[in-house]
């Protein structure tokens, strides 16, 4: 068995020895920037650690690859989602349509998703048909999450419940679907594989929650993005819904103002949004359902039938994601 900070050198060693193309330069260079300069490398390490759950033999490339695949398929969808959100800054770098422009983001970002499918089906062949079925219904799911997104950012009645469907399907997919992956390559039970789905879709919504307050709170030299690019967006994140349903008077129509105001100065604006928050105690409502999730997170995590020991990586890995300021 490997421990979390073997696994994450693994992963570290084989994106950074991942040679996904060469020619031409223009399409290839834009995907080995945007792996070389990082991340957390959430999802290979959930897949990971869910085969591990089941299977402790030596990791092989019917293993390891479809855990790069899913993080090739992540670093597509912030190419276009940096597109869509208008963002140019990640982990502290030049997003790639910022450095090279959209139309190198839109077909790089293609490139990556066709690797990704490739990487994935690298897996053993009896789980083929499975986690190919995994990873199209992931994958569709996070585009339907990223319309939802976009369509919210021009209507002011979102509902929280649809903001966490939202969502689930924009982040939790993915994480839960990593989950899902490892533990079919590892050859759980299907009782199990759907648990830690389970627990994937809660810690989903806890990360998605937490980076909504970094956005809003982080410091940006840590969270390595603009701070406050949500506010600008009016994306319908808990805190805006929350602070809409909270604010009454003056302080509403402050909010309503800077939400419908097409003369922006940016900075302003964050600051004012910001200012509200912190009138309604928001950032404590959003702390706490976010504590609420990850309790879900865990209850799944306990009640699956795998010895404690092995679980524990898996707990504190997720406890991390939640207590994180990047
Ligand atoms: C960013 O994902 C997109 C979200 C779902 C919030 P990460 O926070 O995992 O980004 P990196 O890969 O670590 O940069
Ligand atoms: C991330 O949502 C969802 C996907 C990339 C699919 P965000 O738009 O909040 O992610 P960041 O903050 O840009 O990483
Ligand atoms: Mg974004
Ligand atoms: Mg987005
Ligand atoms: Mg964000």
């Amino acid at each position: 068995m490997y421990s979390l900070k073997e696994l994450q050198r693994v992963v570290g060693e084989e994106i950074d020895n991942l040679r996904v193309g060469d020619e031409p330069d223009g399409l290839y260079e834009p995907i080995h920037y945007v792996l070389a300069i990082g991340g957390k490398r959430v999802r290979p390490a959930l897949c990971l650690l869910a085969y591990q759950l089941f299977n402790t033999k030596d990791l092989s490339h019917e293993i390891i690859y479809p855990a790069l695949g899913l993080e090739v398929f992540h670093n597509f969808t912030l190419l276009h989602d940096d597109v869509m959100d208008s963002a140019d800054i990640r982990r502290n770098q030049p997003t790639v349509h910022a450095k090279w422009d959209a139309n190198t983001a839109i077909l790089s970002g293609d490139a990556m998703m066709i690797k990704a499918y490739q990487y994935m089906s690298m897996c053993p062949k009896e789980s083929l048909p499975e986690v190919m079925g995994e990873f199209n219904k992931l994958a569709l799911g996070v585009c339907e999450g990223q319309q939802y997104d976009m369509d919210f950012e021009h209507r002011n009645d979102v509902t929280v419940d649809e903001y966490l469907e939202m969502i689930r399907l924009k982040t939790s997919v993915l994480i839960a679907g990593s989950l899902k992956i490892g533990a079919i390559i590892g050859g759980a039970s299907s009782e199990a594989t759907n648990l830690l789905y389970e627990f994937g879709e809660n810690i989903g919504i806890a990360f998605q929650l937490q980076d909504d307050y970094l956005d809003v709170y982080g410091d940006v030299a840590t969270f390595g993005k603009r701070i406050g690019g949500d506010i600008v967006n009016n994306k319908k994140t808990f805190l805006l819904l929350k602070a809409l349903q909270k604010a009454e008077g003056s302080l509403l129509e402050e909010l309503e103002i800077w939400l419908n105001t097409t003369e922006l100065n940016n900075s302003e604006k964050i600051e004012a949004v910001r200012v509200i928050y912190d009138k309604l105690s928001i950032r404590e409502l959003s702390q706490s359902l976010m504590n609420e999730y990850f309790n879900k997170a865990i209850g799944a995590l306990e009640t699956i039938n795998v010895e404690r020991g092995l679980k524990e990586d898996l707990k504190n890995f997720a406890i991390n994601l939640i207590d994180r300021a990047r």
